[in-house]
């Protein structure tokens, strides 16, 4: 058994038992009341299920376990000479629930790297596809292929008591993440680089290595792709992708199963398609005004237009956060530091300047202020990726850390199948009625 899961058998057990606990002793305590405007709109801020990984507070932004992201931006390991945290620290914290030494990142990198072997099937299952495919759909169809390794399946089908669940899930949720660089890579270069593909180097660490296979490998992109990886991990459980995975987990699909279903939630331009959507809104805008900067005034008068034709503003918004994402601060201090002459990066600045007072003047939207996708399109582009369709994918390659850091931690805790109760308009009518005093 590799040190990582023996070390999640010993530190899970006590915390399933202590759960059990809280819910025979305090199971029946109310801890919040919810509205008819809540059940309509999405169950916005009722309390539903517990997400141990990381928590969003609508001021401050996301903490994982605890810590904020400036705060892992200084504490967790980085590469030899690298300035950026590696996701393979941030995995570890959100699974462990402890910051990682150097060692233990060195590990998680090694031991993703002697899991990162994709069977040939899935690669001869996207050759079939239209090139034309969205890749969140080569993406999502290239994870289910990858189902046919679930050890998860494998062992349930062979008969495995509920207790001895999070074993072979961890295996899946280690492979299944050291494997995603590799398909996401396929299927960028199928794309765009016209099919022709670059080996892994096991030598990198999981993002440069990604980065690699990408075709950019120059120190700065690692970088950027560290950082990039490490921001778009987790979003506490009731975000469309973290709570798609852990619904479909809790009928016990394994793995493979709960992230495409996760995935093909990002892939919604609400969610995560949103961070391709912001691209192409600021070119379309620059092409709108012949190209260069567009002035503030000119800029203004888009924002306006967009919401005359009834659009949203991409990468505005949201629906917990209250306050510029911290997410979007990082990228931004990054730009800043990296990169402060580029043109979309100053076309950002402005939009940051002048999209919240006009969101704010609706009257209707909760939150004006950018969200992490906001941000992340520029700073790809600045370093030569482009092809802003795939933006999504990056998004999915890092986002599976935190859902299936999360789906193991559910087959862990025993958490059983998700089923919320629904009702119809006519039967909310009917609770009007009885609660409206008698004339
Ligand atoms: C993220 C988002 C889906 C949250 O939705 P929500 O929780 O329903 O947001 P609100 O409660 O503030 O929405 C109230 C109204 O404001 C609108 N609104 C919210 N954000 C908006 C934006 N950026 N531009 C224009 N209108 C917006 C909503 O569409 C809604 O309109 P309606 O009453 O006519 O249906 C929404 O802000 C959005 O669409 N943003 C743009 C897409 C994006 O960046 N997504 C990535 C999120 S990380």
């Amino acid at each position: 058994m590799d040190k990582l899961k023996e070390k999640f058998g010993i530190i899970s057990a006590p915390i399933a038992q202590q759960i059990k606990d809280l819910v025979k002793d305090h199971g029946s305590q109310i801890i919040g009341q919810y509205s008819i405007e809540q059940v309509y709109h999405g169950m916005k801020g009722m309390i539903g299920m517990v997400t141990e990984t990381s928590k969003l507070d609508a001021e401050e932004g996301i903490r994982f376990r605890g810590y904020s992201i400036p705060e892992l931006r200084e504490k967790l390991p980085k590469a030899p000479g690298g300035s950026e945290p590696l996701p393979e620290g941030i995995f570890y914290l959100m699974l462990i629930g402890e910051l990682p030494s150097e060692e233990d990142v060195r590990e998680v990198s090694n031991n993703w790297a002697r899991r990162s072997n994709v069977p040939k099937h899935v690669f001869d299952m996207l050759d079939k596809m239209p090139l034309s495919t969205h890749p969140m759909t080569q993406f999502s169809m290239a994870i289910l292929a990858l189902q046919t390794e679930s050890v998860f399946a494998a062992a349930y089908r062979k008969g495995i008591s509920k207790k001895q669940y999070w074993d072979p899930m961890y295996e899946d949720v280690m492979n299944l993440i050291a494997r995603l660089p590799r398909v996401a890579a396929y299927i960028y270069r199928r794309i765009y680089k016209n099919n022709v593909h670059i080996e892994p180097d096991p030598k990198l660490d999981w993002a440069a290595n990604f980065a690699h296979m990408l075709g950019f490998d120059e120190p700065d992109f690692f970088r950027l792709m560290r950082l990039y990886l490490t921001l778009h991990v987790d979003h506490e459980g009731g975000n469309v992708s973290a709570h798609a995975t852990h619904l479909v987990g809790s009928a016990l699909s394994d793995a493979y199963y709960a992230l495409s279903a996760g995935m093909d939630g990002l892939a919604g331009p609400l969610h995560g398609l949103a961070n391709q959507e912001v691209v192409r809104w600021i070119l379309d805008l620059k092409k709108y005004y012949g190209g260069g900067i567009p002035s503030k005034e000119q800029i203004e008068e888009y924002i306006h237009r967009t919401l005359d034709e009834g659009k949203v503003v991409p990468g505005y918004g949201h629906a917990v956060l209250r306050k510029t994402d911290p997410r979007f601060v990082a990228q931004n201090e990054f730009a800043k530091k990296y990169m402060p002459d580029d043109e979309l990066f100053k076309i950002v600045e402005i939009l940051y300047q002048v999209v919240p007072e006009i969101l704010k003047s609706t009257g209707k939207i909760k939150n004006p202020w950018p969200n992490v996708d906001a941000h992340s399109g520029v700073l790809l582009i600045h370093y030569g990726l482009v092809e802003y369709d795939f933006y999504t994918v990056l998004f999915g390659v890092s986002r599976a850390i935190g859902v299936l850091t999360s789906l193991l931690w559910d087959r862990a805790l025993n958490t059983p199948i998700e089923r919320p109760g629904s009702v119809t308009t006519e039967w909310m009518l009917s609770q009007i009625k009885k609660v409206q005093p008698a004339n």
